[in-house]
């Protein structure tokens, strides 16, 4: 796939992967009935990313909207989760699945608070409004039945993508257990999602340069995005030594040059980067 496909094709692209991915972690999506149905076993089966996208013409389907550039963004974050299993060394099958799926769905709650005929938050050009900066931080609330869609480990997980970072980091008190496979996996979910949103972002001030950016000419240098990385989470500690994953002693800055260093971070299709995986 080149740089200037439309976006369903972008869209399409990226989702055979995910689909791939499970295929590869041996994720099964669902499960054969007695009957020859399929019953749906994961829980991405409730996530607008296994639902087909409604366009009301070809122009709308070709087109960026933001309901897609937030499902590209969460399908990404999940497959940067399988380059990181492969990297780390990761072979404890229950914690694969339960990283993947954590990534994959690490912005499940927008689909909770978006309602169906407001685009909200993802649509919002402005700053936002502390009303607005509220509702947005309640898409890790358990408030929003988080937990009635993830394990309690993945929900764990999802509560802390926002928790470890320097700035104005959320939920203030997470209400999940916080073991520490769980903060291992949430500080580079962190990061993962921090890099994959900057490398992509729209420009809020000039809505047309999307266009440029979809072409690859627009988006942030990788140096500005490394430096944001730094900033945001390059103090912190990032520490496992525990039993289901591989031991982990390093500074969030040198897992980041790590990430930059073997070419998980700095690929060149940024929408869509694992086009040599699988
Ligand atoms: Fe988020
Ligand atoms: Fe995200």
């Amino acid at each position: 796939m080149g740089l200037t496909d439309n976006a369903a094709q972008l869209e399409e692209g990226l989702r055979e992967k995910v689909l791939k991915a499970m295929d590869y972690l041996e994720i099964p999506l669902y499960e054969k009935r007695n009957d020859g149905s399929n019953l749906p076993v994961h829980p991405i089966n409730q996530t607008h990313l296994c639902r087909e996208m409604k366009y009301s013409d070809d122009a709308s389907k070709n087109a960026f909207n933001p309901f897609m550039l937030q499902a590209l963004h969460e399908m990404r974050v999940g497959l940067y989760a399988v380059l990181l299993i492969n990297h780390l060394k990761i072979t404890d099958k229950e914690w694969k699945h339960n990283m993947f799926t954590a990534y994959l769905c690490h912005d499940y709650g927008k689909d909770l608070i978006i309602g169906p005929n407001d685009c909200f938050p993802i649509n919002v050009n402005h700053k936002f409004g502390s009303r607005e900066e509220t509702l947005v931080k309640n898409h890790v609330s358990l408030d929003i039945a988080l937990g009635n869609v993830f394990n309690p480990i993945v929900t764990s997980i999802i509560e802390r993508h926002h928790y470890y970072r320097k700035h104005d980091p959320y939920p203030k008190k997470p209400k999940t257990l916080e073991t520490p496979e769980v903060k291992y996996l949430a500080q580079m979910l962190g990061i993962v999602d921090f890099y994959d949103a900057a490398s992509t972002r729209i420009n809020r001030r000039t809505q047309q340069s999307l266009l440029g950016k979809i072409l690859g000419r627009k988006f942030q240098s990788q140096r500005s995005i490394r430096n944001m990385l730094f900033d945001e989470y390059g103090d912190q500690q990032l520490s496992y030594q525990g039993k289901h994953l591989p031991h982990a002693e390093k500074t969030g800055r040198q897992f980041i040059e790590e990430m930059y260093a073997h070419r998980i971070f700095g690929r060149k299709n940024r929408l869509n980067p694992f086009e040599d995986i699988f």
